[in-house]
């Protein structure tokens, strides 16, 4: 058991098993930020994934292939600091893993021991099986991705659902049980048609988390931005249950209308202080005015006139 200050225990993989054992469904979100973490670790989400979605939706990058070590650490940290239940998943880069074990086990490491994670996210099925075993044998919690895997954009060329000829379904089934005969503890399926997925969903032991991938899979994951309305756009998958592009926009407008009317900030948001202190101040108290001056040195600051 991990516990983390004030309480509350973090949860761990067995925990994410036994929700699956039980027969739940699994909902994971992905944050990127302190506040958006607390929100979400504060709402129960008992899986939050540090994606390198960061790239695109927090960072404007075109791909997820931009993103680095460095970027996913910062706000890898940030989100553990924002968490106190949430088993954090971070997401390993493109060409972080795959190349080399040392280096493999040097970035997924530094997930864990730099950026307080309990588990890291790599992409593809068989072509990183072996990835997978040689991290879960170092006691590095992983969850698998296959389906539409992002960092090979430049390969696939676009985004679009996978697995849809007997082929590719083959090789997905294929690739979902070498990720789980690997180690992995789930495994996320993105844009794979349905029935695909809980085909896989059924014959795996370890639970799945789909996006894009209907509602059999023993669990969803969503980009918090697309959940929260914040995008410029809406991927078909996703379902926004708050409008907060527009709330944003709105409360920004508002604010600088207010800020051009000489309406912000007003008494509530300033403070007062002594009117005579003041007058002291400025030298133009009681004293001053009866010609006996202030024992105050004023500095040098010429107090009877605007500066
Ligand atoms: O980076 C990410 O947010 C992801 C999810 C879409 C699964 O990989």
């Amino acid at each position: 058991m991990s516990a983390t200050s004030g309480g509350a225990r973090r949860l761990t993989i067995s925990d994410i098993a036994a929700m699956y054992a039980d027969g739940q469904r699994i909902p994971v979100l992905t944050a990127y930020d302190y506040p958006t973490a607390r929100i979400v670790d504060e709402a129960g989400i008992p899986m939050i994934l540090v994606g390198d979605s960061l790239g695109q939706v927090m960072l404007g990058y075109e791909t997820t292939v931009r993103v680095s070590m460095a970027e996913m650490l910062h706000h890898t940290r940030a989100v553990v600091r924002g968490t106190r239940r949430a088993l954090v998943v971070g997401d390993m880069p493109f060409l972080t893993y795959g190349v080399s074990v040392e280096e493999t086990m040097a970035h997924a490491g530094a997930f864990l021991q730099d950026g307080g994670a309990q588990a890291v996210k790599v992409e593809g099925g068989v072509r990183s099986a072996r990835t997978v075993e040689a991290l879960v044998k170092a006691g590095i919690p992983v969850m698998g991705h296959i389906g539409l895997t992002p960092q090979a954009i430049h390969q696939i060329g676009k985004v679009r659902v996978q697995g849809k000829t007997r082929e590719a379904a083959r090789a997905l089934l294929a690739d979902a049980l070498a990720v789980q005969e690997a180690g992995a503890f789930s495994i996320v399926l993105e844009l794979v048609p349905e029935q695909l997925a809980a085909a896989i969903t059924e014959r795996l032991r370890i639970p799945t988390i789909g996006i894009g991938a209907g509602a059999g899979c023993a669990g969803q994951v969503q980009v918090i931005t697309d959940v929260l309305g914040l995008g410029e756009f809406v991927p078909r998958h996703a379902r926004p249950y708050a409008h907060l592009r527009e709330t944003i926009g709105e409360a920004v407008r508002s604010w600088a209308a207010d800020v051009s009317a000489g309406t912000f900030p007003g008494e509530a948001e300033s403070v007062r202080m002594d009117d005579a202190v003041l007058a002291e101040a400025l030298g133009q108290g009681a004293l001053d005015r009866a010609g006996s001056g202030s024992d105050i040195p004023s500095g040098g600051i010429p107090l009877d006139r605007d500066l």
